[in-house]
Formats: C-alpha cells, sequence, structure tokens
C-alpha cells in the first residue's frame, strides 16, 4: 500500500505516519524541516516501512501538484492524507491580518491540499479506487474574528471536500473531511486559548486512520465538538457573534 501524507514532520501527520508504518507499507512523507521528516522516516522504518522524505513548501501549489503526480507516477498512491496546514490568529493589539499571512494561510489550508486532492482523485478515479482525506478544521464552523483567513480556508475545504467526494465518489475514490477541535500539537500548543477536550496527536491520528478505512465522509474529532454545528444552529446570531467576540485565543 503506497500513502502520501502532508504535514508529516510534526504533529497529527507524524502520529498518522506512524500509525499507518507497517511491512508492505510504503510512505512519501511530506514536510518543509527536512531534519524532523528523516526524525519521523527513521520510526516508520523501524516500523517495517520502506520511507521516502520530500521537503518543500506548499505555498507553491503548483509546485506541489508536480511532486505528486510525480511520486503518483512512480509508485501510485492508494492513500493521500492532507494534513499540512498553517495556524494563524492575529496578535493581540492586531485589528486584522497581514495580508501576506492571509495570502499564506489560504495557499497552504486551501489553495495546495485542494489542488493536490484533485490530481490525485482524478488518477485514483481513473485506477478504479483510492483514498484521500482533507484535514480541515473545527474553526470552519464560525467565522472566528480572531483568526478570519483561517476559518475562512477551513470553510473552503471543507466545501470543496464535499464537492471533491460528490464527484469522484461512483468512481471508486472516497474523500473523507477530518474536522479536529483541540489536539496536543505545536499549532495548538502556540496558541493562548482555553483547549476544551484536548487530544493526544496519536489519538487523533487513529481516529483519523479509522474514518479513511470506512470511507467516512466527514469525522469531526473529538466527538465532543460535533455538538458545535448544533449549538450555532439554535443560538441568534446576535448571541453568536457576542461569543465569538469574547474568545480570548492570541499566540503564546
Ligand atoms: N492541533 C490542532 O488543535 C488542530 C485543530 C484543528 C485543525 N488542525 C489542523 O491539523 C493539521 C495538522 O496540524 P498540527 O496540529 O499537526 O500542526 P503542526 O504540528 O504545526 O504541523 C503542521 C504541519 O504542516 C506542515 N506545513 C505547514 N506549512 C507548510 C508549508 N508551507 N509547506 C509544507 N508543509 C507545511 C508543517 O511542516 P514543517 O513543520 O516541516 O514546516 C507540519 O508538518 C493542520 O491542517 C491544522 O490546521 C489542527
Amino acid at each position: 500500500m503506497a500513502i502520501l501524507i502532508t504535514g508529516a514532520s510534526s504533529g497529527i501527520g507524524a502520529a498518522v505516519a506512524l500509525r499507518y508504518a507497517a511491512p508492505g507499507v510504503s510512505l512519501s512523507l511530506w514536510g518543509r524541516d527536512a531534519a524532523r521528516l528523516a526524525a519521523v522516516a527513521t520510526r516508520a522504518r523501524e516500523a517495517g516501512a520502506s520511507v521516502a522524505i520530500v521537503a518543500v513548501d506548499i505555498a507553491d501549489s503548483a509546485e506541489a501538484v508536480r511532486l505528486a503526480e510525480a511520486a503518483d507516477d512512480a509508485e501510485p498512491f492508494d492513500v493521500a492524507i492532507l494534513a499540512a496546514g498553517r495556524g494563524g490568529v492575529r496578535a493581540a493589539g492586531q485589528l486584522t491580518e497581514d495580508a501576506g499571512e492571509v495570502v499564506l494561510i489560504t495557499a497552504v489550508n486551501l489553495a495546495a491540499p485542494a489542488a493536490m486532492a484533485s490530481a490525485l482523485a482524478g488518477r485514483m478515479a481513473a485506477r478504479g479506487s483510492g483514498r484521500i482525506a482533507l484535514i480541515g478544521s473545527t474553526a470552519a464552523f464560525f467565522p472566528l474574528p480572531q483568526a478570519p483567513a483561517y476559518s475562512a480556508s477551513k470553510a473552503g475545504l471543507a466545501v470543496f471536500a464535499s464537492a471533491l467526494r460528490l464527484a469522484v465518489q461512483s468512481r471508486g475514490v472516497s474523500i473523507t473531511l477530518v474536522s479536529p477541535g483541540f489536539v496536543d500539537t505545536p499549532m495548538s500548543q502556540g496558541l493562548h486559548t482555553a483547549k476544551p477536550f484536548l487530544i493526544s496527536a496519536d489519538k487523533a491520528a487513529g481516529l483519523i486512520v479509522a474514518a479513511v478505512q470506512r470511507q467516512t465522509r466527514h469525522v469531526i474529532l473529538p466527538w465532543q465538538f460535533a455538538l458545535l454545528p448544533l449549538i450555532s444552529w439554535l443560538v441568534p446570531v446576535f448571541l453568536r457573534d457576542r461569543i465569538l467576540l469574547r474568545l480570548d485565543a492570541r499566540p503564546m
């Protein structure tokens, strides 16, 4: 089985890589930090997997697609877990986000994973099978004034995942949208805010691997966060907006 994992140098992506690592599994691990990627690769090899690492900045989505297609030509992927993501909460005292940061967040969290998923889903559909997971966020459920670009990028990714799923589901390709709440990783550790129902990266990885295996459309983890869309629906907009404005979330 050949598996592509972006964001494999840290947090959720690294934990997913180690969950999949086993004899007979070929992992293509992507990230920017070559040293941290190499450390994950060593552990995955110790578990019996064969591993290639790709150090690339996916903010260049055309380059990301080119590399994904080249890797898929060399060894067709059965599974792709697109976990790379860029956090973004505006600093205290800043009213709006820096424009360059908005461009980067939308490139890494939306343009690149959507382009890669589209390219790979088309190839998987031609082969008649494949599984793709896109890692979104429960931040997609609300317009977060502390992180407009992040919540918008994840909302866009969620709609993209649903649309792509409908387009390819009759061709043997499953698309799973994963919406995590708080997972204990460097990304959440860099955030000063309450983190209710925080789970470990390993627990998140187990839930993600199981959801991909079952070809689940949408998994919200941990389960307590699945109540958020219902709460959002029940609470009047003026009250929701007041709550959102009072949320204390800023960089550490
Ligand atoms: N942790 C949470 O509470 C939480 C909650 C909701 C959603 N998520 C989502 O879960 C996913 C994984 O996040 P995490 O918590 O595991 O964070 P993390 O530990 O900070 O890992 C982020 C990963 O994304 C990679 N990445 C970031 N920018 C990149 C770029 N421009 N090009 C290539 N790779 C890039 C990083 O690579 P390098 O380190 O090598 O640069 C790293 O491997 C993200 O999509 C995130 O939005 C996380």
